[in-house]
């Protein structure tokens, strides 16, 4: 493979690979042979290489340690029937990483190394992507913060990452989830749409309450009013109400911008449904679970993909979703999704790069 950056890689001595039970993938915890470094010092991001995955060793005055400027991406790579990798929307991964770095006083940087990196170790690891359906190589870019300071002050030094895990699915039955009305994950004017760490940190709390009632996620609610529903734990969310696709807006910067989320209304709209950007009210999700006027409701991630929703729980009353259906729209549009990221149907708009 051709790259334009000089990208020295120090290989595995001997490969986990063996050792890896594909048929049994439980996400995040088999990770792949190799990971790509850049570290970000003197004002420029510099020393691209390629190393055996392995443990840090961090200063116990780490500035994320203590501070949390620490950013990460999720994206997923396939593999098609002739053994080409394909990757999905990475352009839209690369320009989120960079706007959650601003947020977060990150030095931004360059699309080409965050693209050849990523090009160079799946290129690399290319024999850790699945070949069984439904599986795929997850992958884990993330900046973070390496100064040995504690003053409290944006860091000056930084380290960028990727290294990628074979996966199944997230969530490997349709989900339970409550709806939020005390807790908030995002507010107006915080960090709500960056992916920072510290926005998964706050929410595991409320998350852990709801897991103990038996729920798997919550359903956030807006921080000021908890009325309208914003978005799930590890995935956007949308509902189905009289034949209307509804899903919150992401210009209140409090959503995470899902690149599946986009995905999903993009072809949405392609197959002619209505689709709604706009919050909808809890009372609102109460009234069409208690008639009947909610069809589906689904959430939209990279790890989660579409995760169908068959419980959820609306000021203490629960309501179980009707079974979903063939002809539901997540299930085709899981179909259409899959067909794209496995090469099966071609790629006419322009979601996917070969490496
Ligand atoms: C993703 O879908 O890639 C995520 O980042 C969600 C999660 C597993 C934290």
């Amino acid at each position: 493979m051709k790259t334009i950056l000089e990208i020295p890689i120090h290989k595995i001595q001997k490969s986990r690979l063996a050792e890896t039970d594909f048929d049994n993938l439980v996400f995040g915890k088999s990770i792949s042979d190799h990971m790509f470094i850049a570290d970000y010092k003197n004002g420029e991001w510099t020393d691209l290489r390629i190393e055996p995955y392995r443990p840090l060793e961090l200063a116990p005055a780490n500035a994320t340690l203590h501070y949390g400027q620490s950013i990460f991406e999720g994206m997923k790579a396939y593999k098609n029937e002739a053994g080409e990798i394909l990757l999905f929307r990475a352009d839209a991964n690369q320009k989120r990483l960079n706007a959650s770095a601003v947020r977060m006083c990150i030095p931004e940087l360059p699309e080409e190394i965050f693209m050849e990196g990523l090009k160079t170790l799946l290129d690399l690891d290319r024999d850790w992507i699945p070949n069984n359906p439904g599986y795929s190589l997850y992958i884990r870019p993330f900046i973070f913060a390496t100064d040995d300071y504690l003053g409290v002050r944006p860091s000056e030094t930084y380290k960028f990452m990727i290294f990628t895990c074979p996966v199944g699915h997230y969530y490997s039955k349709p989900v339970n989830v409550k709806v939020e009305e005390k807790f908030s994950r995002a507010a107006e004017g915080g960090t709500g749409f960056a992916k920072a760490a510290g926005n998964y940190a706050g929410s595991l709390y409320p998350a852990l309450l709801a897991q103990k009632q038996g729920y798997d996620q919550l359903l956030w609610t807006d921080a000021k009013t908890h009325e309208n529903i914003e978005e799930s734990g590890t995935m956007n969310v949308m509902f189905m109400i009289n034949d209307t696709l509804i899903t919150a807006p992401t210009n209140t910067g409090t959503i995470l911008k899902g690149i599946t989320r986009d995905s999903v209304l993009h072809l949405a709209k392609e197959m002619g449904y209505v689709v709604e950007e706009r919050f909808l009210k809890v009372n609102e999700l109460e009234a069409a679970l208690q008639n009947g006027t909610l069809q589906e409701a689904f959430g939209t991630g990279t790890a989660a993909t579409i995760a169908h929703i068959a419980k959820i729980n609306v000021k203490g009353e629960d309501y179980i979703l009707p079974e979903k259906p063939g002809y539901a729209l997540s299930h085709q549009v899981l179909k259409k999704l899959d067909d794209i990221k496995y090469g099966r149907e071609a790629d006419k708009r322009g979601w996917i790069t070969k490496v």
